[in-house]
């Protein structure tokens, strides 16, 4: 019995002392301020096995290296994540230097992710980082088509970047 008082006074105690913490507003949600290492790593290990698990099961259609679904990609990526993730030879935005999360160098992701999990995200987004879920704007087949250009990036230097530029720039995305 003395053992159960005990283990109930532990438990309230670690409850109320979280309630302090969280009404005291001690922690900074600053963007400007980096999180700490233990709640970097909750955020960073349940994300990152949220991703795995969801995108288990998806299989990228196999005609990802064919060029007009590369272009339409292009043409979606310069509109839709050049800002935030930058491109080869361009910077991101303020906005995208502004973001906490930074957001990530799409050319090192796409070496490092398979292409389930490219997709899943840019269909998804990704809850209180700034990452947009473009899933509610476009089909599979354009974001499929945005994931063959990702996978293109890591390969690409800056003026064949500029070179699609021109080559497009009277296309849009819609
Ligand atoms: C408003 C800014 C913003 C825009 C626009 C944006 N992203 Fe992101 N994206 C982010 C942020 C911030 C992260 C980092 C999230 C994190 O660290 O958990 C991110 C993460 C990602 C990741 C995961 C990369 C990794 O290595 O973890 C992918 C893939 C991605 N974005 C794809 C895209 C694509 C494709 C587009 C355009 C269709 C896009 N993003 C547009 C802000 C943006």
């Amino acid at each position: 019995m003395k053992v159960l008082v005990r283990l109930v006074v532990v438990v309230v105690v670690i409850a109320a002392a979280g309630l302090i913490f969280l009404y005291s507003g001690t922690y900074n949600v600053s963007a400007m301020v980096p999180h700490n290492k233990v709640t970097l790593w909750i955020i960073n290990t349940l994300k990152d096995n949220s991703i795995e698990h969801r995108s288990d099961k998806i299989t990228a259609p196999n005609d990802l290296n064919d060029s007009s679904l590369v272009r339409i990609g292009f043409v979606h990526y310069r509109e839709m994540c050049q800002g935030c993730h930058g491109a080869p030879g361009i910077k991101p935005s303020e906005i995208g230097q502004g973001l906490y999360p930074h957001p990530p160098n799409l050319a090192h992701s796409a070496k490092e992710m398979p292409a389930s999990e490219l997709f899943w995200i840019t269909k998804n987004g990704i809850k209180l980082t700034g990452m947009p879920s473009f899933g509610k704007t476009h089909s599979d087949d354009k974001i499929w088509a945005i994931v063959a250009f990702m996978e293109k990036l890591p390969y690409m230097t800056s003026d064949q970047y500029n070179e699609m530029n021109k080559l497009t720039k009277n296309e849009s995305n819609m």
